[in-house]
């Protein structure tokens, strides 16, 4: 799989320290605030949130929220497509959506609009990644891993057609690998 990637963009130590780094972030900010409800987009926010929750020192609950915005492409569709709904009740929560990338923000500024629809007392966003040239809607994530160039990138829970979810780091695909002679 590692052969597959053009270059290693943010290694395994480093993604670990960053992600221990967030989860202090984001305790220190919900300090006050009691019970956290984070929402995790599947599944490509899936090793991350895995991960972070488990850095975030307070009361937690977790729910899954499922997206299709990619569909086995490197180019997003124009709107992404919610799939699975939310099971917990969101009003009056403090809610913390996490996701994988934001690229476009397409996706986050969806999302959080459906999420802002449920009543929520706060509505924050963790990404671990984005590209910022990239942006096409006038939204901050209010955490992020790592700025990353416009390049595409899969592992730790990011994929290109479903695959190299798995790889340990964050790399660059190799532009032959986006189209590989077996998957045709
Ligand atoms: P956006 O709506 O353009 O911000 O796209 C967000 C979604 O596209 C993310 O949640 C990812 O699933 C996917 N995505 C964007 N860039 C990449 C990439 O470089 N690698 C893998 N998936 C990506
Ligand atoms: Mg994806």
């Amino acid at each position: 799989m590692l052969d597959d990637l053009h270059s290693v963009l943010v290694t395994q130590p480093v993604l670990q320290k960053r992600v221990e780094e967030l989860g202090r972030e984001i305790s220190e900010k919900y300090r006050d605030t009691g019970e956290l409800t984070v929402v995790a987009i599947i599944n490509g926010a899936i090793v991350f949130a895995a991960d972070l929750i488990r850095h975030i020192d307070l009361p937690l609950r977790l729910d899954c929220l499922r997206v299709s915005s990619y569909r086995d492409d490197t180019k997003p569709v124009s709107s992404p497509e919610i799939i699975d709904k939310l099971r917990l009740d969101l009003k009056d929560r403090h809610v913390l959506l996490i996701d994988d990338i934001m690229d476009t923000g397409r996706t986050s500024e969806q999302v959080l609009e459906m999420l802002r629809q449920m009543g929520p007392a706060s509505l924050r966003l963790c990404v671990l990644l984005e590209k910022r040239g990239r942006r096409e809607v006038d939204l901050e994530p209010d955490f992020v891993g790592f700025s990353i160039p416009d390049d595409f990138v899969v592992g730790y829970g990011l994929d290109f057609a479903e695959h190299y979810r798995n790889l340990p780091c964050i790399g660059v695909l190799r532009p032959e690998a986006q189209n590989p002679p077996e998957w045709r």
